[in-house]
C-alpha cells in the first residue's frame, strides 16, 4: 500500500477518474464531495472512504479531521461550469475561492504537505500569445469562473511562498472522456437525442479548442510535482480543432447528418475564449505526454455517453 491521499470533488468527472487511478496505483483515498454535480455511482465505497461535506461551508477544523494522515490533497471540488457564471454571480467566488481557502487552512491544521490544484487555461483570458506558455500575462479576465481560479491560484502561491504548503497548480484545457457530464459534447448529444436532424451550435463554429483526454489529465496530476514549493503546469493537447470539427466527428460517430444552426458571433457565450491552445512544453520536459488525439477523445466521450444515457436525465 502506498500513502493516503484526499481528493476533493472525487465524485465528479475528473475526480472520480483520478480516484480510480490512485486506487489502482495502491494509494488509499478519502473523497470529500457534496454531490452537487458528482455521482455516488462513480465511487466504490468498499475501496474509498467517502465524506459528504460541502467544503465551502465546512469549518477548517472539521475538514482537518478529514485530512489527517494524508500526504497530499488533490483539490478538484469546484463549480466547473464556466458558461452559466452570470446566472449565479457569487457561485464561483464561493465554490472556487472560499472552498480553496478552507482547504488551505485545513491542510495547515492537519499538516498535509502537498496540495494539487485544478486550475484552468481560461485564466489566460484572451491572450494573444498562442500557444500560451505558463509565463504569459493575464491581460483580462473574461469569466467569473476564471477570475475565481486566478484568485485561488494567488492564495495557493502565497501559502507556498510562506512555506506552509507545497503547491502544484495545473492549468488545463477542456477535458473529455468517460464520465464526462458537462460541456459541448454533452450539449450536442443532448440536442441530437431530441432532434437528430438539427444541431444548434453556439457561436459560428470556428472557435478553436484544444480538448484533452481525462486519462492524460490524470496522468499529469499524479506524476508532476514541483522541484521547490510551487510549480505551475499547463496541460493540453498538442493541437486544436474547431467546434464545427467536433460537431462533425460527433454526428459521424452517431451516424447522423444534422443541419447545423449557428447562433453567430466568434464566441459561444460571455467568457467563451475563441482560441485556446496552451504551450505544454514544460510538462513535456518533465516527462508527461498526451496519448489520445482530440478526435479520439471526442469519439470516446460520445461512446461513453451512448452507453450511459442515464446521465442526460441526471443532469
Ligand atoms: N472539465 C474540464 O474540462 C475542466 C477544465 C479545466 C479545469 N477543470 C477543473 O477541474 C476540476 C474538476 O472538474 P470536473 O469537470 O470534474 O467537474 P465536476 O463538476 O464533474 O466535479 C466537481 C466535483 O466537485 C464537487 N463539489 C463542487 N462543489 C463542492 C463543494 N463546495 N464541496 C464539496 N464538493 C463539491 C461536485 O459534487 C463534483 O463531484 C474543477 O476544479 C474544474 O474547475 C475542469
Amino acid at each position: 500500500m502506498k500513502g493516503h491521499v484526499v481528493v476533493t470533488g472525487g465524485a465528479g468527472f475528473i475526480g472520480s477518474n483520478l480516484v480510480d487511478t490512485l486506487l489502482k496505483d495502491g494509494f488509499s483515498v478519502t473523497v470529500i464531495d457534496n454531490f452537487s454535480t458528482g455521482f455516488r455511482r462513480y465511487l466504490n465505497a468498499d475501496n474509498v472512504r467517502v465524506v459528504q461535506r460541502d467544503i465551502t461551508c465546512a469549518k477548517p477544523d472539521d475538514l482537518a479531521v478529514d485530512f489527517v494522515g494524508a500526504e497530499a490533497v488533490y483539490h478538484l471540488a469546484a463549480n466547473a461550469d464556466v458558461r452559466h457564471g452570470w446566472k449565479h454571480p457569487r457561485l464561483d467566488h464561493e465554490q472556487n475561492l472560499v472552498a480553496t481557502l478552507n482547504v488551505l487552512d485545513a491542510c495547515e491544521k492537519a499538516d498535509v504537505p502537498d496540495v494539487v490544484f485544478s486550475s484552468t487555461g481560461s485564466v489566460y483570458g484572451e491572450t494573444r500569445e498562442i500557444p500560451t506558455p505558463e509565463r504569459a500575462m493575464f491581460p483580462l479576465q473574461t469569466s467569473l469562473y476564471a477570475a475565481s481560479k486566478v484568485a485561488a491560484e494567488a492564495f495557493l502561491q502565497a501559502h507556498a511562498a510562506a512555506g506552509r504548503v507545497r503547491a502544484t497548480i495545473f492549468r488545463f484545457v477542456s477535458v473529455l472522456g468517460p464520465r464526462y457530464s458537462h460541456g459541448h459534447v454533452f450539449d450536442f448529444m443532448w440536442q441530437l437525442r431530441r432532434s437528430p436532424d438539427r444541431l444548434r451550435i453556439l457561436g459560428d463554429g470556428t472557435q478553436r479548442k484544444s480538448y484533452m483526454h481525462v486519462d492524460d489529465c490524470v496522468a499529469a496530476l499524479m506524476s508532476l510535482r514541483p522541484a521547490g514549493d510551487l510549480e505551475v503546469f499547463n496541460l493540453g493537447t498538442d493541437g486544436f480543432c474547431t467546434v464545427s470539427d467536433s460537431a462533425t466527428w460527433i454526428s459521424a460517430r452517431l451516424g447522423l447528418q444534422p443541419t447545423y444552426e449557428f447562433t453567430g458571433g466568434d464566441r459561444g457565450w460571455i467568457g467563451d475564449n475563441p482560441f485556446i491552445y496552451l504551450d505544454v512544453s514544460k510538462a513535456a520536459t518533465a516527462g508527461w505526454r498526451t496519448r489520445k488525439t482530440i478526435k479520439e477523445s471526442v469519439e470516446e466521450t460520445v461512446d461513453w455517453l451512448v452507453e450511459n444515457e442515464w446521465i442526460f436525465d441526471a443532469r
